[in-house]
């Protein structure tokens, strides 16, 4: 849950460093640090809070004579966030950065008392630094020594240590936490990270370390170790494919908005990467296939998930019943790691991650490759520890997702499995054929498709959705509390709905299945809680719309969101929101991908009349690598 940066090479250091740490910075920002190697020495520098503390403490810092460093952005784990337990670490002359948990550290802290010393921070961190001075102190050199030290520590870790007595060495581990290493292709050197995103701009050549490697680095290149045995391995270099110029914010005001709209565009890529460019004929098949074949054989699938894929999950459960009527669960990885699930025949699991990288979805896809089952991955990360542990990884096109919150890898992971659903569309027991749908989908209106332009239209500021939301978020900014509710596709929405508010703008919000409201939560109804109601014209919007009349008997807020002339829904809400398109335009499968967009932006427009920092909000991190 923190990222880790490495260099070296001829380039500015400290540039380097803090500009790839800002890169890192969605993994964890509650302090930074960076350590540089100077003439003769290792230089470090720590803050507490956002990196641009600790860059205030570098600024006009003399860079003469500097060939490398490290540096680390903090998601806190053991101790608190403050400059002591900020990376990087130091004893005596070793010096390195974390990022994940050494879960035995209590015992490696027992033998660093014994022997005299005492830790200058709460971290667990500090103990690997610990380790390898003593083994220095028994005379092992210095790469021998981290590469015995790593082989002691237990847990999923990255750590990148340098030696003041080699300037111009880094040495990276990795076990669990990704790393991944490239070679400056302009000025020479090398970087290494803890995702591709702060090496794109110096090259698109990377390779990722696989569990349990070693990467010795020099300016003159990288040589890659087996860390159980210590000999020479190989690593391959894959071409990556975002660019940097997808990690700026171009011109909109936060990462959370720039993302949102790019939605049409990542709708449209992950559709093209997903069927092939020439598959606006039907029906259709997937660029790859395997993995439609080996659903086709399961007997049962379970989704695993957390947090806003978990959202996406459960539509992808609607759909897989609804077209491809397979048994499907979706499942929070959390619980569904540590329960006994009885798993049938043909079963396969699939993990919904953006990240790749999710630590309890990661442990659940582990497990059962570890029992034999098959296993699949809808994630946005090429390279990722997901996809690189199942059997079947299928990628979005959403490109880099800065913000904290997650928008356009929702409806990437929703497309995904909306596609996945229909091509498995079994025969004549389904209801829709597959062919009407997916021609919704990408058939094309003007120049671009249905859907995105549906989309676009959503979201155009002077638009009708647009006008009316600013109006609603208005009014309802200062309520005590909101609950979102749905029925069918919209429940995930609902859900989905409320973890954006609660997540950007601190504000308590629940989201529920609306059947379900008159099961205890009716009892908080009163006008100063808003009820925000996902009822667009689909199979479910006349109970819906029973459950609303017991809402406004209550005297809640009330916010719709609907299709557009839908007087009856107007007529009941403070506030109704129209979807600008008629009931008979788009399936009401495809809806989704209309509303999702809707409700991040109502908490994207609430969260920042509250002023709320809507890019990294307090207490969370975008890859959380632990349980
Ligand atoms: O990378 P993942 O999709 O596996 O992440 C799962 C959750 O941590 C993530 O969706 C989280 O809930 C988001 N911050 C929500 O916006």
């Amino acid at each position: 849950m923190c990222g880790i940066i490495g260099y070296v090479g001829d380039r500015k250091v400290t540039e380097v460093l803090i500009k790839g740490l800002k890169r890192l910075e969605y993994r964890g920002y509650d302090s930074s640090g960076i350590a540089v190697f100077t003439n003769d020495r290792i230089e470090v520098t720590k803050a507490a809070g956002k990196i641009a503390e600790m860059e205030t403490r570098v600024a006009g810092f003399d860079m003469a004579g500097t060939h490398g460093g490290i540096g680390h952005t903090r998601w806190a784990t053991h101790g608190a966030p403050n400059t002591t337990n900020a990376h990087p670490h130091r004893v005596g002359d070793i010096v390195l950065v974390h990022n994940g948990i050494i879960e035995n550290f209590r015992e490696i802290q027992e033998e660093v008392f014994r022997r005299g010393f005492k830790p200058q921070s709460e971290t667990d961190s500090e103990m690997f630094a610990f380790l390898v001075h003593f083994e220095m102190e028994r005379g092992t050199e210095f790469v021998e020594a981290v590469r015995k030290s790593f082989l002691k520590v237990q847990g999923a870790s990255s750590i990148v240590v340098m030696h003041e007595k080699f300037p111009g060495l880094i040495v990276g581990v990795r076990n669990g936490s990704p790393l991944v290493v490239g070679c400056d292709g302009e000025l020479g050197g090398v970087a290494m990270a803890s995702d591709v995103q702060p090496l794109l701009d110096y090259t698109d050549r990377v390779a990722f370390l696989e569990n349990g490697d070693m990467a010795i680095c020099t300016a003159k290149g990288i040589e890659f170790l087996d860390a159980a045995s210590g000999r020479r391995i190989e690593r391959p270099f894959a071409k990556i494919e975002w660019s940097a110029d997808r990690l700026d914010k171009n011109g909109y005001p936060h990462y959370m908005l720039k993302e949102i709209h790019e939605q049409s565009r990542t709708i449209i890529d992950t559709l093209a990467a997903a069927i092939g460019p020439s598959s606006g004929s039907l029906p259709f098949e997937m660029v790859n296939e395997d993995g439609i074949r080996a659903i086709i054989d399961a007997d049962r699938v379970s989704m695993v998930a957390c947090g806003t894929s978990w959202h996406a999950s459960l539509l992808g459960k609607y759909w897989f019943e609804r077209f491809a009527g397979i048994s499907t669960d979706s499942e929070l990885a959390s619980e569904f790691r540590y329960r006994s699930p009885v798993l049938s025949k043909r079963h396969l699991v699939m993990g919904v991650s953006q990240s790749g990288e999710t630590a309890d979805t990661l442990a659940v896809l582990q497990q059962m490759k570890e029992r034999g089952v098959e296993t699949m991955a809808v994630t946005n990360v090429k390279g990722s520890s997901i996809a690189r542990v199942v059997d079947y990884p299928y990628f979005m096109c959403c490109g880099p997702e800065i913000g904290v919150a997650s928008t356009k890898a929702f409806t990437g992971q929703m497309l995904m499995l909306y596609i996945m659903a229909n091509r498995l569309q079994r025969g004549a027991a389904m209801s829709d054929p597959t062919g009407a749908l997916m021609d919704a989908l990408v058939k094309r209106h003007r120049q671009t498709y249905e859907l995105p332009h549906h989309l676009s239209r959503v979201l155009d500021d002077g638009g009708a959705t647009m006008c009316a939301l600013e109006k609603a978020v208005q009014d309802v900014q200062h309520s005590k509390g909101f609950f979102f509710m749905g029925r069918g596709y919209s429940w995930p929405l609902a859900l989905e709905g409320a973890l954006k508010l609660k997540e950007i703008a601190y504000v308590h919000a629940e989201g529920y299945a609306a059947g379900e409201l008159k099961h205890g939560p009716i009892a908080m109804l009163e006008p100063a809680i808003t009820v925000v109601v996902v009822a667009p014209r689909d199979q479910w919007y006349e109970k819906t719309i029973s459950n609303l009349q017991e809402v406004k008997a209550r005297g809640a807020r009330i916010v719709a969101l609907g299709h557009a002339g839908d007087e009856k829904l107007a007529a009941m809400a403070d506030h109704f929101v129209p979807l600008p398109l008629a009931e008979e335009q788009l399936d009401e499968s495809l809806l989704p991908f209309l509303i999702a967009p809707v409700l991040q932006l109502f908490a994207y427009r609430i969260a920042v009349l509250k002023g709320t920092d809507v890019d990294q909000p307090r207490n969370l991190a975008k890859s959380v690598t632990v349980e």
